[in-house]
């Protein structure tokens, strides 16, 4: 997979190919991180790529054509197209769905951060495919946006998890919250492990964990459990 980042700071963006298992996964080849900054096409002296609002207003807009110029130049460095994504607050929230639909479907993509009030909304029309957003805060700028995008695709490349099927038991995958998870001691400051997980006994080891997914989704998301399509398996343990 391909992920060129369109972003006034390359330098935030790049350490997610640097370090962690996203870090390990670029090292074996599983992804390339490319970085674009728009300043290369900006304008005068201070190469500008943000001019004010047109209709006055606070802050500054970053324009179309430093980030069109560096979209082309995204395109001339690899034919393959890219599906364009923009990181703003307006977007659609981020979904683990959304992400395993990108990595089935998607070779290359290109990751647009805003920056200052927002991109010339001309530009979105024009050139970005669709509008992604972290949730529904406002952080300075898509970056943070982007690599949790970069790194969560990534974590569902083969080869990307040590253990084969991790990605597989990761929250989420099948729309429930994750199970809680306990190491040594088996004791510490008078809390103990719970004692289906020391039974050794696989079977009710993966029912106990399920149980304690759905509980806590049940709990803390209850949103989630609204859309879950219980399996075979979750019949009985839905009827206790
Ligand atoms: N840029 C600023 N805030 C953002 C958010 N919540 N998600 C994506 N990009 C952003």
């Amino acid at each position: 997979m391909r992920f060129d980042v369109i972003t006034l700071f390359p330098e935030l963006v790049r350490p997610v190919a640097e370090c962690g298992v996203t870090g390990r996964a670029a090292e074996q080849g599983l992804f390339e991180l490319h970085t674009w900054n728009p300043r290369r096409w900006g304008t005068g002296v201070h190469q500008a790529v943000d001019d004010r609002p047109y209709g006055g207003g606070p802050g500054m807009v970053m324009q179309y054509a430093p980030l069109a110029a560096a979209l082309a130049a995204v395109g001339e460095a690899d034919p393959r197209p890219a599906r364009v994504i923009a990181l703003t607050p307006q977007g659609r929230p981020l979904e683990q769905a959304m992400l395993r639909q990108l990595v089935q479907q998607q070779p290359r993509v290109a990751l647009l951060c805003g920056r200052y009030e927002g991109i010339d909304e001309r530009l979105l029309e024009a050139a970005v495919d669709e509008e992604w957003s972290l949730g529904d805060y406002v952080l300075s700028g898509g970056e943070l946006a982007a690599m949790a995008v970069i790194d969560a695709c990534v974590r569902l490349l083969p080869g990307a998890l040590g253990h084969a099927d991790s990605a597989a038991q990761d929250s989420f995958s099948e729309g429930l919250l994750d199970c809680p998870h306990y190491t040594r001691p088996e004791w510490i400051d008078g809390r103990a492990v719970p004692a289906e997980l020391l039974t050794g006994h696989h079977a009710r080891i993966e029912r106990w964990r399920r149980r304690e997914a759905l509980g806590r989704t049940w709990e803390r998301r209850p949103d989630l459990l609204a859309r879950w399509i219980p399996g075979v398996e979750d019949a009985a343990l839905l009827d206790e």
